[in-house]
């Protein structure tokens, strides 16, 4: 644990300057100088620990009331997946031996929250969020977009999976568009994700995996339709509705079929969890915020008009937004 972060880049240079000063003095000098300097120095340290972030409680510890409001309040129209998460996090965080990382699946329609949802995910585990140097975000076709180097990829993303746990074994792993990620880079990824003690020296267990893809989506859409169809409210909507849509359908599917055929039959991930579409008043909820993110003050009257030009599917009813709440930010400046 100690060395684990003893090797974290500039956080503990005091540390490390300290021991090698003292190592050529003898023993007993060393304790007593290292007593009189350990006083001296906490608060440089301290300081230290301040400016520059460290693999060490000030900087990541999990919030669990600072992510229930945050779900509660700016997530919207996700009461499952807002469960699911706020659970499975705060199970995960809460538990000192974790067997395994924690490896979290999210599946939905385009624009319904799933990047937004592991940014305030990180937002309430790091001081420094997204920014941290302690999360990473993957994005397959960014990060990995030809097929033919996928040996150099697959080299370089096991080094840096290796390299940034050792260096803090509270690292967090999202990968965007999953299901447009090369199977084998997938396969490389996996003994990450089991039950191991440790590899090569190294444990991932305090890790956190999360994957984004649309994989699924269509089904859950269909769920959410056969419900708003049978005149169900939405938020009757659990889990257990969603599950075999999601698992039934990920099987099925081409495309992501393989990549989750492997996850889920060694069990590597923890929780699938589900994103429902949005629907025209969560356009409205999503616009509103992002007046205020603008710096307008909410006007409920321009939000309605851009809520009302965006597209909605099926045809006829117009329940679901085709592109949820990604396009907001840039088409409400058409309407400001
Ligand atoms: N359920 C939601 N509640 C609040 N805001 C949302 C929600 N869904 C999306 N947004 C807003 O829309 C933006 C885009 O959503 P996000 O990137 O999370 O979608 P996504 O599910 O990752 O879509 P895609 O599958 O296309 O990647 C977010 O940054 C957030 O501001
Ligand atoms: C946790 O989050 C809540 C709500 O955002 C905030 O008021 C509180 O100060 C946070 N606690 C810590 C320890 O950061
Ligand atoms: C950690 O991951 C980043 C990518 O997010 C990579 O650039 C960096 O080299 C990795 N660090 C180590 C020590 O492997
Ligand atoms: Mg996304």
């Amino acid at each position: 644990m100690r060395s684990a972060w003893l090797l974290s880049a500039g956080c503990v240079l005091w540390v490390c300057s300290l021991t090698a000063a003292i190592e050529p003095i003898s023993t007993s000098i060393a304790v007593g100088m290292a007593a009189a300097l350990t006083g001296f120095l906490a608060g440089y340290q301290n300081m230290f620990y301040y400016f520059n972030e460290c693999c060490r409680p000030e900087w990541i510890s999990y919030n669990k009331t600072g992510l229930k409001y945050d779900l509660d309040t700016k997530l919207y129209g996700q009461h499952v997946a807002g469960q699911v998460i706020l659970k499975a996090v705060t199970g995960f965080m809460n538990n000192k031996k974790p067997k395994k990382p924690l490896v979290l699946s999210l599946h939905g329609w385009t624009g319904t929250g799933k990047n937004f949802v592991s940014q305030l995910l990180a937002e309430n585990i790091y001081v420094k969020g997204m920014e941290s140097s302690f999360v990473h975000l993957f994005t397959a076709t960014a990060h990995f977009p030809h097929e033919i180097h996928i040996d150099t990829y697959k080299t370089q993303l096991q080094d840096w999976i290796r390299g940034n746990v050792s260096i803090c074994p509270r690292s967090m792993f999202i990968f965007d568009e999953m299901d447009k990620m090369h199977p084998g880079l997938i396969d490389s990824i996996k003994p990450y994700l089991d039950f191991y003690d440790n590899l090569n020296g190294v444990s991932y267990r305090e890790a956190i995996f999360i994957f984004l893809s649309n994989a699924g989506g269509e089904n859950i859409v269909q769920v959410a339709l056969d419900f708003w169809k049978d005149g169900k409210e939405r938020e009757e909507i659990q889990l257990k509705h969603l599950e075999t849509a999601l698992s039934l359908s990920v099987f099925n599917n081409k495309n992501s079929g393989f990549w989750h055929t492997s996850l889920i039959d060694k069990n590597l991930v923890d929780f699938f969890v589900p994103f429902l579409p949005l629907e025209y008043k969560h356009i409205i909820q999503c616009g509103l915020a992002e007046m205020i993110a603008k710096g307008h003050s909410p006007d409920k009257e321009v939000v309605e008009k851009m809520a009302h030009d965006l597209n909605y599917f099926p045809k006829e009813e117009r329940v679901f937004s085709m592109q949820g709440c990604k396009v907001i930010p840039s088409r409400l400046d058409f309407y400001i």
